[in-house]
């Protein structure tokens, strides 16, 4: 298997077609953005560490059971993916109150949920990923009904399966993102999973441990990064 061209660069991915139709590489670039792109720093390092992170995590879950779309972890910064049709959703799963939900509604930061909340976003950054009901992701044609519901049984066990996995290593699981997408009508999660799409606090001293680091600019990033990747890559 050969990458050929790339077919689509985004913000912190490109995705690379390959000889073979089925499968894409997905290589991580060192870029930080945030606030749709408004923020953007390069990090020596940063696609690294997030591949790694990302390949260990799909490998988790393929081990229980999760349809992923991770194949196997090419290079430092790649790895070789199954060719999704990706639905324009990100669907989000909260274990405790922080972020846009915070900000949106007024919630005591640090409010535990449970069980936890399931929500979907438009992935439209000039919308600025506007939240959506179930209905409108319906009415919209963006997911079937069936896919809703199959979006959050699958996120809620992903929740589960990472949740217990992290806090093992010592990492609360505060909130965070997925992607999925479809192959031949199967719903496959996507995308990756990351510093980067999650929230992930120290379980005793409450230290920031992902991408709110440079949001905030808290500075430790590759620091919280590398400390992330020693914890899950630890048996
Ligand atoms: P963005 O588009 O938000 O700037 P990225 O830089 O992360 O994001 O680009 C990765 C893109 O690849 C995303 O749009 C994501 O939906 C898409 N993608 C992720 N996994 C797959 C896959 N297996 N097949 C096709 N597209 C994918
Ligand atoms: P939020 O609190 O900003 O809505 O983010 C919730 C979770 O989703 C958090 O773990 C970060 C992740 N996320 C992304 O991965 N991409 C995005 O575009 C947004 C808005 C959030
Ligand atoms: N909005 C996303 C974030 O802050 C990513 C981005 O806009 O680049 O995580």
């Amino acid at each position: 298997m050969r990458k050929t061209k790339p077919l689509y660069e985004g913000k912190a991915k490109i995705l690379w077609e390959t000889d073979d139709p089925a499968l894409m590489v997905q290589e991580f670039k060192n870029d930080a953005t945030a606030f749709d792109g408004t923020k953007h720093e390069v990090i020596e390092g940063k696609g690294t560490l997030n591949n790694t992170i990302s390949s260990h995590l799909f490998h988790t879950l393929d081990e229980k059971g999760v349809r992923t779309h991770f194949r196997e972890k090419t290079s430092d910064t790649e790895m070789v993916v199954e060719r999704l049709d990706m639905l324009r959703v990100e669907v989000v799963v909260r274990n405790i109150a922080a972020g846009s939900m915070v900000r949106r509604l007024g919630v005591e930061k640090g409010t535990t949920f449970d069980p936890a909340i399931v929500e979907f976003y438009l992935k439209d950054d000039d919308l600025h990923d506007p939240i959506l009901s179930e209905e409108h992701v319906r009415a919209l044609g963006l997911a079937t009904p069936e896919q809703v519901s199959q979006m959050k049984e699958r996120a809620l066990r992903v929740n589960e399966i990472l949740g217990d996995f992290l806090l093992e290593r010592g990492i609360r699981l505060v909130d965070f993102k997925l992607e999925f997408g479809t192959m031949n009508g199967e719903l496959v999660l996507g995308d990756e999973i990351s510093p980067d799409t999650c929230r992930f606090h120290d379980a005793e001293s409450g230290e920031i441990m992902d991408k709110d680091r440079f949001r905030q600019d808290l500075g430790g990033f590759l620091e919280a990064y590398n400390e992330v990747l020693s914890r899950v890559s630890s048996k």
